[in-house]
């Protein structure tokens, strides 16, 4: 069966994003709605009754929804919403487990011109305060489960005046709260989508930096015609697929490719909301005769260790291609799967802040065990000098992937920093509109990691050029952690790295020097960790604190993370020059 993308070259030669659009039936000015383009114009092609969800949860329970179950339950969100007096522009943030209804209601916030902003629900209730904060939330719909984490913050923030219970029976719910249960509720089966433009915002999703909180990059709707074109020259989705994409919509890769991608290709998608594991996984597939599956290197890894007698107990013959986000995926990994599966994973590399794929291994083309492979057609790509930012033309050497600003995914804003976001470009910035940096054909917009470029063109990732934790492809910023351990009174100063693991390749390690009168004991450890568990989530938790007398600086007295992470990895520590001196 011949490939979507065909051949990669060709491709790439040939390129133009109206390729997209036209694909989309998008004409210049007319809207463009992606809780439409996911939903209504399927059933408007004739795919009604299509099966859209197929959907596995706790206890064994399953449900199926079709294209029309979709738009007529994306409706009802919109037109609860707009009765709540929700207005185009403002944030909603959704905060479950993966229920149909997130997803419903994430069409449904689009559709209505609002902005979603899906949380990861195991955030506590700092983690979530933070950036309900920093979004201006106006509503937030959640479940009966996750709602007294709502509850304890809800006076800290004046913008929040919704919430919105999802399930349950609405019992027991506060005075101030709304039980909506959509499935239960009057269907809706047409309603006048908000005429969004392309640069309308869509969806804002929190990604974490080396300094201060959070960081919310602001998407709009253009971007569906990225995560379009990618999911079908990328994951190679076609109508007949049946499409797994293991991560949540709390992150990018659960929104772009668990919901806009696959549906914008009216492509059936299951859903799996109950924790992984490597028998559970395979059942999913073999179940529901998966063809397609998107996941992420620590999974992967995972299954590895489980081994190939686990995969022999399944049927999994209906896999025909395997794609992979989030973190370097070893080439020992590529390998075994080929062995395991009959298929290699197919590593690709992107980021919160590009919104669809940039870099992948296409179907077809050869695999470089241990690369990403090369940049999407359309994306002009490179790796910049280090210090001169100046695109480097010899092959292996290590620079900063960055990328051509312009492709239709790519974020507009870190909302409310507009410093930070410029602070991601380089060239020449004099006189440049903050607004228009996304288009600046003379500028590259920074990743933030390292790479090389083989002679065939080939992206070899490093890692990261700064502190950011990756832990089983999340990103957690080394502040979140430091600010919640030195709130502890027994805490002087506090330094996280990401110190080596074998399944989630890097896991959180703290070194903390303490306050005079407070010695460094395990009960001390485990009352500091009891501390932190409540302000941080569970991913950021630290797996070990080292107590230490004194933390390695600068002259300028900034703490060497980098140094501590060489030592922890047992790397050359490099260039101590800049280390204070005693
Ligand atoms: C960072 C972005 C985009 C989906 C999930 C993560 C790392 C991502 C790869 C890969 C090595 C990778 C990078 C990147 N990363 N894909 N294939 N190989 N590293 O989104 O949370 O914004 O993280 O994840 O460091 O910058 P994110």
């Amino acid at each position: 069966m011949a490939s979507n993308i065909g051949k990669y070259e060709d491709a790439r030669k040939s390129f133009d994003w109206n390729i997209a659009k036209k694909e989309l039936g998008w004409k210049e000015g007319e809207p463009l709605n992606i809780g439409a383009l996911c939903s209504d114009r399927i059933c408007d092609l004739g795919d009604a009754e299509k099966t859209a969800l197929i959907w596995e949860g706790f206890g064994d329970k399953h449900k199926s929804y079709s294209f029309a179950d979709l738009r007529a339950y994306s409706n009802g969100f919109a037109k609860l919403l707009e009765e709540q007096g929700i207005k185009p522009g403002d944030r909603v943030c959704i905060f479950m487990d993966k229920i149909p209804s997130l997803y419903f209601s994430f069409l449904g916030i689009l559709k209505m011109g609002g902005v979603a902003q899906p949380l990861f629900s195991a955030f506590g209730d700092e983690s979530l305060h933070v950036r309900l904060d920093s979004a201006g939330a106006r509503a937030i719909l959640t479940t009966k489960k996750h709602v007294r984490k709502v509850r304890k913050i809800l006076a800290d923030l004046p913008a929040l005046e919704k919430v919105i219970v999802v399930d349950g029976d609405g019992s027991k719910l506060k005075d101030d709260e709304l039980f909506f249960d959509v499935e239960a509720a009057p269907r809706v089966d047409s309603y006048d989508c908000y005429p969004s433009t392309p640069e309308t915002p869509s969806v804002l999703h929190y990604t974490s930096g080396t300094t201060g909180q959070p960081k919310g990059a602001q998407h709009v709707h253009s971007s569906g015609w990225g995560q379009y074109l990618t999911t079908k020259w990328v994951l190679d989705l076609k109508k007949d697929d049946i499409y797994w994409c293991t991560a949540g919509p709390g992150w990018v890769t659960g929104t772009s490719y668990g919901i806009i991608g696959p549906w914008s290709l009216g492509v059936t998608q299951c859903v799996l909301d109950v924790g992984f594991g490597a028998a559970m996984g395979y059942k999913f597939i073999q179940d529901n005769k998966i063809s397609i599956w998107y996941s992420a290197p620590t999974a992967i890894r995972s299954l590895m260790r489980q081994g190939t007698d686990t995969v022999n107990e399944f049927d999994l013959s209906t896999l025909r291609h395997l794609a992979s986000v989030g973190e370097p995926l070893n080439a020992e990994a590529v390998v075994w799967s080929e062995k395991a599966y009959g298929l290699p994973f197919h590593d690709t590399f992107w980021q919160t802040e590009t919104g669809s794929m940039m870099i992948a291994n296409y179907p077809g083309m050869t695999i470089k065990p241990g690369s990403m492979g090369k940049p999407f057609p359309g994306i002009e790509a490179t790796v910049l000098d280090l210090k001169t930012h100046e695109p480097l033309t010899e092959p292996g050497k290590v620079g900063l992937i960055a990328f051509r600003p312009g492709w239709p995914s790519m974020f507009r804003e870190y909302r409310s920093k507009p410093e930070i976001y410029r602070s991601k470009f380089v060239g020449e910035m004099k006189d440049k509109e903050v607004s228009k940096l996304h288009l600046a054909k003379d500028l590259w917009y920074v990743s933030g990691d390292r790479a090389s470029i083989d002679k065939d063109g080939y992206y070899w990732f490093v890692g990261r050029d700064d502190d950011v934790i990756n832990t089983g492809g999340h990103l957690v910023g080394h502040f979140e952690i430091e600010s919640a351990l030195i709130e502890h009174e027994a805490v002087a100063e506090a330094a996280a790295i990401g110190k080596p693991d074998a399944v989630n390749m890097e896991v959180v390690k703290a070194f903390v020097t303490l306050n005079p009168g407070y010695e460094a004991t395990g009960d001390l450890e485990l009352k500091i960790m009891n501390f932190i568990r409540k302000r941080l989530s569970p991913l950021a938790m630290p797996q070990e604190i080292e107590f230490s007398e004194k933390l390695p600086k600068t002259r300028s007295g900034k703490i060497l993370r980098r140094y501590l992470k060489a030592l922890e990895w047992g790397e050359d520590v490099g260039d101590l020059s800049t280390l204070e001196d005693d």
